[in-house]
């Protein structure tokens, strides 16, 4: 406890210098900078060589300076009450005057918020004056980071600064919800759509092919660079295999996802399991047919997206 209060206090410095931080949240870990700030935010973008008309998601502790920048509506206020914190994201209006920095809309009247539950970053965030602009911590397109080592390995010493909170507890990003008109769901996420929908009694479906700019929607993303195949019964022998349901046959090259067929544990092992199989230096990998339900849903998103990758 007490070291992590000298690294938070580490980090409110560098943020106040307008550096970026890495920080834990419990979808995935963050590439962390002053969201008011024009410079720190252009850091982000060069250090994640993201192009720039792609939006950040802003963090925040609670309403209070949410309140200055974006225009709430009832629909948020619900799902705030219910899901706040925790991993899901809000498309809102942006006020005229908020001091949000253009870099961080891309010059757009909307802004993507989200209140993270992870307690280090829960702390910073109350002790700052400013929101802070976060995208995952990964290099555009890659695997996004689910621990502090992650992180390190994307951007080695172009970033000084990680702060340390143990693996992301979800594993994947947050669920997103335009609330600009009737919700609805932008990006598959930490709280199941169907929860949402139940919640809410409205259809919330979730379009892949929506119109407006969509979050994830480049052709390759979240991919290990490496080939990767969908809906494999019997992999190749060279290849990495991951899978879900216990084998009798043991192998070298089988990962499991999760010990009991868990999908909300096979979501949180995805992105760990995927950059280990990179690190073995497999060059393919194999997986099994994931149910396509609650966090197999999330699951098959992220991994038909990194199969575009050949
Ligand atoms: O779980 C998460 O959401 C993580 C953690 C760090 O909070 N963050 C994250 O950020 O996944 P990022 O930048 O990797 O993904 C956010 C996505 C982007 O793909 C972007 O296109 C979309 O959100 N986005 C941001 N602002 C938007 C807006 N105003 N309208 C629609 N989509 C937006
Ligand atoms: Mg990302």
């Amino acid at each position: 406890m007490k070291n992590n209060l000298s690294n938070i206090k580490k980090a409110i410095k560098y943020l106040d210098k307008n550096k970026c931080v890495g920080i834990p949240t419990e979808t995935v870990y963050g590439l962390a900078a002053n969201a008011y700030s024009s410079i720190a935010t252009a850091k982000i973008f060069k250090l994640k060589k993201r192009p720039k008309i792609n939006p950040l998601i802003v963090h925040y502790y609670n309403l209070k300076l949410l309140k200055r920048d974006c225009e709430i509506n009832d629909f948020f206020l619900k799902l705030y009450k219910k899901y706040s914190p925790g991993p899901i994201s809000y498309i809102l209006k942006l006020k005229k005057n908020s001091l949000i920095s253009k870099n961080v809309t891309n010059n757009k009247n909307t802004l993507a918020v989200r209140f993270p539950g992870h307690p280090l970053t829960r702390n910073l965030l109350k002790k700052l004056n400013y929101p802070l602009a976060a995208p995952s911590a990964n290099i555009s397109t890659k695997i996004s980071p689910v621990s502090k080592k992650d992180v390190k390995d994307e951007f080695g010493k172009k970033l000084s600064l990680i702060l340390d909170g143990g693996q992301s507890q979800i594993g994947v990003e947050s669920t997103i919800v335009n609330l600009i008109n009737k919700p609805q769901v932008l990006r598959l996420g930490g709280i199941p759509k169907e929860q949402i929908k139940k919640y809410l009694n409205l259809n919330v479906e979730y379009k892949k092919k929506s119109k407006l700019k969509v979050p994830g929607q480049e052709k390759t993303h979240y991919s290990p660079y490496i080939k990767l195949r969908l809906n494999i019964k019997h992999p190749e022998k060279h290849e990495a295999f991951m899978l879900l349901k216990k084998r009798k046959k043991l192998s070298s090259n089988y990962f499991y996802l999760s010990k009991n067929n868990n999908l909300r544990e096979a979501a949180k092992n995805l992105y760990k399991t995927l950059r280990l199989i990179k690190k073995k230096k497999f060059r393919s990998i194999a997986v099994e047919k994931i149910p396509n339900k609650g966090f197999g849903e999330v699951i098959n998103d992220r991994l038909k997206r990194a199969s575009y990758f050949k």
